[in-house]
């Protein structure tokens, strides 16, 4: 008899552990849903306008939507949600923009931690609520992975043409030699709470 009881109660352990999991898997809390999917917004709208820039009128064209559109987008989605929204790296092309504050680049270095002990990158976030100098800050990163559409200007065989415009408007860029799926960045999401 109990030879038979065990096992199922094994297998009733070990759905019950699954089960709740799962539960902990998606019971993110609403502010974290709320940041992914303006994540979610800002990446979709900015890569459909880089991708028809890309095909229209090739990357050197196309730098001109990742300086004016990326900032642009950001402000919008910033101005009618009421979260801080931007981009920003390790390795910054524009480090007037994006540079990292201590806080992000905590966070960047762990999830190039998390990435080399095998977590994929599409999955890496990270949300935490601060204490700001101006009251309590919740903050929610996403990483970004490069991608094949992204070397023609963060790879590392860029071509001259687009070297050139990149020199002209980012002496300083750091934002080169990505290889597909490591983390070119993060999204960067700030929201302050009211007490
Ligand atoms: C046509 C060239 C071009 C392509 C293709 C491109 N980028 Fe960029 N990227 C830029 C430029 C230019 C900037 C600087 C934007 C600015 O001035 O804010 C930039 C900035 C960034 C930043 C902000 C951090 C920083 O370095 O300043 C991230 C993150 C980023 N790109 C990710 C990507 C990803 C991911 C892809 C592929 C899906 C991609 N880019 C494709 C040109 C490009």
């Amino acid at each position: 008899m109990s030879s038979l009881i065990r096992p199922s109660l094994i297998a009733l352990v070990l759905s019950l552990s699954a089960g709740q999991m799962l539960a902990l898997a998606s019971a993110d809390d609403p502010l974290t849903e709320e940041a992914k999917a303006l994540v979610r917004e800002f990446a979709n709208q900015l890569q459909s306008e880089l991708k028809s820039a890309l095909e229209a009128n090739g990357p050197v064209q196309a730098i001109a939507v990742c300086k004016e559109r990326a900032p642009a987008i950001a402000a919008e989605l910033s101005e009618s949600s009421g979260w801080e929204i931007g981009r920003t790296s390790l390795k910054v092309r524009n480090a007037a923009l994006n540079s990292p504050d201590d806080w992000e680049t905590r966070v960047l270095q762990t999830f190039e931690e998390r990435r080399a002990a095998g977590e994929p990158v599409d999955r890496l976030s990270f949300a935490e609520t601060i204490q700001g100098e101006e009251g309590r800050v919740f903050r929610f990163m996403k990483a970004i992975p490069t991608q094949e559409l992204c070397l023609a200007c963060h790879g590392d065989q860029i071509s001259e043409p687009v070297l050139k415009a990149l020199a002209e408007h980012y002496p300083q860029d750091q934002a080169r030699g990505f290889k597909i799926g490591e983390i070119r960045g993060a999204f960067t999401l700030a929201k302050p709470l009211v007490e």
